[in-house]
């Protein structure tokens, strides 16, 4: 939610701001805006919409040369997305502090009301712009500036990042940070803040991770942190391991058609260092986690949301077989909130691309405070759930910018099965010998995944057949069935059309009512070799819903010489373990739901109403 962006440094900051706003529009697009400082003083453009409404708008109201400023690109909490609601804020009567925020401010209706009180006039309708006038009315009385922002953030409840800069003061930006993240890029005779280190990976690749309740003073030659408090912070910087190309869509007509291209590297990164030629998985990042807490866990927990659950969703079948211990998986929100039974022998396991989805922190921090142990399978470096875990195992799918998730999903499904063969070796629940046919059959994926990227074609042709379809049905069985349910989510967010997905078991349980003559089915058909015999159960239920007049579009494993004969269509994936499946048979749902999405002329990348990180609950 929101992206943030500031700069001090020599560079056009009207430039270095934009293309941090580019790189960071998957956080919010409805509307943007910057602030910054020149010669004449403080100058402010924001619009509504997405962010080339406010570059039309600078250049028709250029702005002048400067070294400071802030952008920010939203997406609505309080208030609608029209230019008025648009960050930045400006406070004080004279209008001289420029403010940016991300997150939410909860008791700001008791903090207008104290401002409306003494004659404050509102210009918006956002809980930000309340910060702004504290700080300005508070800095009006005394003129220490910092003073004034630490004494404000300090007062405000909920989740924020929050920066400042203001006329006076026209060499330091302000940062604050709870509950949303922020990270400082650092350069030489040049600084930068970021929601995430996109915001300016084209100019550094060194940067700190801020800390929970801690504010920076961001100079062009200095980086300062401190507590809320006041007190000393020493930080630790890290190095960003992507650069700023693999951010950018190189060529490809999309982020997402990027990204479901980028999926065999995912793969292949992610595995990397963790699995030698014999098939032996180690985790050296696992240290947090000595072998005592593995054989101590009696329970693990997987804690996620939308795609990153179903992810959590496959890596549970693995993670039981091989451990041996009981695993469920439960979506963060609901979780947090139900007194769920936990102690210093559960072990959580918190997935998240981004590492600040709001939901899965609380979880995660609510967890921690029962005494379990947290381990985060996360994407972004330097992020906040990575920060407050005991160990974290990094999916190295590199930046992921279409809002939808593909080469994540994937990346979370490897680490998940490379976590459950580390643990099954530890714990030795499962023969070495079958662990390593395990870990060499999944050196063998990023091969897989590459050919069944190169035939992408039919589920594309599919897609675009289908774009007038009211509904499209999904049907999975085991790992199958998480699959169905992304595939489902797939569609809803990026085609707007009623989705579902089931599990084919359950369809004589009630969901069978819904087929009706040509209704769409895609169902993903276990592989024939599977151990537990899914195969002719799942040809059954095809046969059920093809006698009830379902259009059935199967995705099954090559070889298989049974369903072509139930269905109209049958996309084929190369064989693997069934438990690994999942990992090809989402790729072609992948490419439908964008084929159908593109069809109906819609944006793949930033779907209506959403935000690629959730920040706020
Ligand atoms: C769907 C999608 C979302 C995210 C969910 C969790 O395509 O991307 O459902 O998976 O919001 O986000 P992270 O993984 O960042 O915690």
């Amino acid at each position: 939610m929101c992206g943030i962006v500031g700069y001090v440094g020599p560079k056009s900051t009207v430039d270095v701001l934009l293309g941090g706003l580019r790189r960071l529009e998957y956080r919010g697009y409805d509307s943007a805006g910057v602030s910054v400082i020149t010669e004449s003083g403080l100058e402010t453009r924001k619009k509504a919409g997405k962010l080339d409404n406010l570059v039309a708008e600078i250049d028709s109201h250029l702005l002048a040369e400067s070294h400071i400023g802030i952008g920010h690109t939203r997406w609505a909490t309080h208030g609608a997305p029209t230019d008025g609601n648009a960050h930045p804020h400006l406070g004080g009567s004279r209008s001289k502090l420029s403010l940016i925020h991300n997150g939410i401010i909860e008791n700001f209706s008791e903090l207008k009301a104290e401002l409306l009180a003494v004659g404050t006039q509102f210009a918006s309708d956002t809980d930000s712009e309340v910060a702004a006038h504290l700080i300005a009315r508070e800095y009006d009385e005394h003129g220490d500036l910092l003073k004034s922002f630490r004494n404000v953030v300090n007062r405000l409840h909920g989740a924020f990042t929050i920066l400042v800069i203001h006329e006076d003061q026209p060499d330091m930006v302000l940062a604050a940070r709870r509950n949303a993240p922020l990270v400082i890029g650092l350069g030489h005779g040049e600084n930068f803040l970021g929601s995430d280190v996109a915001a300016f990976v084209e100019h550094t690749k060194r940067a700190i991770s801020v800390g929970q309740d801690e504010i920076v003073i961001l100079r062009a030659d200095s980086v300062e942190i401190i507590g809320f408090d006041g007190s000393t912070v020493t930080s630790e910087e890290f190095t960003v391991d992507w650069d700023a190309t693999a951010a950018s869509k190189g060529g490809w007509p999309s982020f997402m058609a990027k990204e479901i291209a980028d999926q065999p590297q995912a793969v292949a990164d992610t595995l990397m260092g963790r699995v030698d030629s014999e098939g032996r998985v180690s985790i050296p990042e696992m240290h947090g986690l000595s072998a005592e807490d593995i054989k101590n866990i009696d329970r693990i927990i997987i804690v996620a949301c939308g795609t990153a659950s179903y992810a959590g969703d496959i890596a549970k079948y693995g993670i039981e077989k091989w451990s041996r211990i009981p695993v469920q998986v439960e979506l963060s929100h609901e979780f947090r909130y139900r007194n769920p039974i936990v102690t210093k022998n559960t072990l959580i396991v918190a997935i998240s691309q981004s590492g600040e989805t709001m939901d899965t922190l609380m979880a995660t921090r609510y967890a921690r405070d029962l005494g379990a142990k947290v381990l985060a399978i996360c994407n972004t470096q330097g992020a906040t759930l990575a920060r407050e875990s005991d160990a974290t195992i990094y999916t190295h799918a590199g930046p992921e910018v279409a809002v939808a998730s593909t080469k994540a999903f994937v990346a979370q499904i490897t680490a998940g099965y490379l976590l459950g063969l580390y643990l099954a070796e530890v714990r030795q629940s499962t023969p070495i010998g079958e662990l390593q046919r395990m870990g060499r059959e999944l050196l063998r994926l990023p091969a897989l995944v590459s050919d069944v990227i190169d035939s992408l074609i039919q589920p594309k042709e599919l897609g675009m057949e289908l774009s007038d379809a009211k509904s499209v049905l999904f049907l999975g069985r085991n790992v199958g069935f998480p699959v169905a349910m992304e595939g489902a989510l797939k569609l809803k967010e990026l085609a707007y059309i009623h989705a579902e997905g089931f599990a084919a078991g359950e369809l004589k349980h009630g969901p069978i009512a819904l087929i009706e003559e040509g209704q769409p089915v895609i169902v993903i058909v276990p592989s024939m070799r599977d151990d537990e015999s899914l195969h002719p159960k799942v040809i059954s239920n095809i046969q059920e819903i093809r006698a009830r007049g379902a259009k059935v579009i199967a995705i099954a494993e090559e070889g298989d010489t049974e369903v072509s004969q139930w269905s109209e269509h049958v996309i084929f994936v190369p064989q693997t373990e069934p438990l690994f499946a999942s990992i090809l048979t989402v790729i072609p749902l992948q490419a439908f739901a964008m084929a159908l999405a593109e069809a109906k002329g819609l944006d793949v990348d930033q779907p209506r109403n959403l935000a690629k990180s959730v920040t706020v609950e």
